[in-house]
């Protein structure tokens, strides 16, 4: 695997890939890789002859420093895991690289609307500096395709409509959400979370299914997430929200509406866990 953290050294290795007709998946992560990001790199790696992968712990994206400084950073381990999975090229830049005039004064990218509900309300600025990271590995990079989770799915609808509004030629691939056997998403926040806390973390998904059986068995929509909310809060968690929208475009739902996506976020102790579940009525 090639390790580059140049810009300079990636775009000319890039050219030269494309040059000889090699099609590029490309897989941007934050590093402490665990096998949710395997599996991207897995499907990258079907869609791809070449797989590039980055690991850049993003400060624009940040909203709280102390957030940003323990994230944890984990990079010998990761780039062995990048080894066995066979991708061809890493690319780990330092913020300096990224931002050399800093932060406040780079030019950002934010995608109106979407960027300020939810995940976006409770950390404003959060999804403008996604935006604006993703735009500059996809002009680096040059993909043909990149995948995302949908673990993340608020981050993949802005990332998609970026990628049409400013007309990115690159296929982009939502890739389902690896879970635990209980259920629990795979995150690299499950490593804030206590020994107890993590036997308790699983209660997020089960509460988000059932609030997804009681709609379906007819129950309002506001008394089903009321409902969830409060067997959260009765636990361990507060929930920060839970969400029932059009799983399209995140729109407030109508009574036409087919398909639901339910965003929940919900603090457990340090952790803040983020889940979603696309259902039908
Ligand atoms: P990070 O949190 O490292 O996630 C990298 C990618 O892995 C994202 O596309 C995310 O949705 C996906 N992912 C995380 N957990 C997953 C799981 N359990 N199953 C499947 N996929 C999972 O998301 C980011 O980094 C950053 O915001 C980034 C896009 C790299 C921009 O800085």
């Amino acid at each position: 695997m090639i390790v580059v953290a140049q810009t300079k050294a990636l775009r000319a290795q890039i050219k030269q890939w494309q040059r000889d007709g090699e099609t590029i998946a490309f897989v941007p992560t934050m590093g402490n890789l665990h096998s949710g990001h395997l599996t991207l790199m897995q499907q990258a790696k079907q869609r791809g002859t070449k797989v590039v992968a980055s690991i850049f712990v993003n400060p624009m994206q940040f909203t709280n420093q102390s957030d940003l400084a323990n994230y944890p950073r984990t990079m010998e381990a990761d780039q062995q895991k990048l080894i066995e999975q066979g991708v061809d090229m890493l690319f780990t830049p330092t913020p300096d690289i990224m931002y050399p005039k800093g932060l406040d004064a780079q030019t950002f990218v934010e995608v109106p609307a979407i960027s300020d509900v939810f995940c976006g309300a409770s950390r404003p600025g959060h999804f403008r500096g996604v935006a604006t990271i993703v735009a500059k590995l996809f002009n680096l990079v040059t993909p043909d395709i990149a995948c995302f989770g949908t673990k993340d799915y608020q981050q993949l609808r802005v990332i998609k409509l970026m990628v049409e509004d400013l007309s990115f030629d690159i296929d982009i691939v939502g890739v389902e959400t690896v879970r635990e056997a209980s259920g629990l998403a795979k995150s690299s926040r499950n490593g804030y979370l206590t020994p107890a806390q993590l036997e308790l973390a699983p209660l997020l998904y089960q509460t988000m299914q059932q609030v997804a059986k009681d709609i379906q068995a007819g129950e309002a929509i506001d008394v089903a997430v009321a409902k969830g909310s409060e067997v959260l809060n009765q636990s361990e968690f507060t929930t920060d929200y839970i969400h029932i929208q059009n799983a399209n475009d995140l729109s407030d739902v109508t009574t036409d509406d087919q398909e639901f996506v339910m965003l929940a976020a919900a603090y457990l102790g340090d952790a803040r866990l983020i889940d979603n579940l696309v259902f039908k009525r």
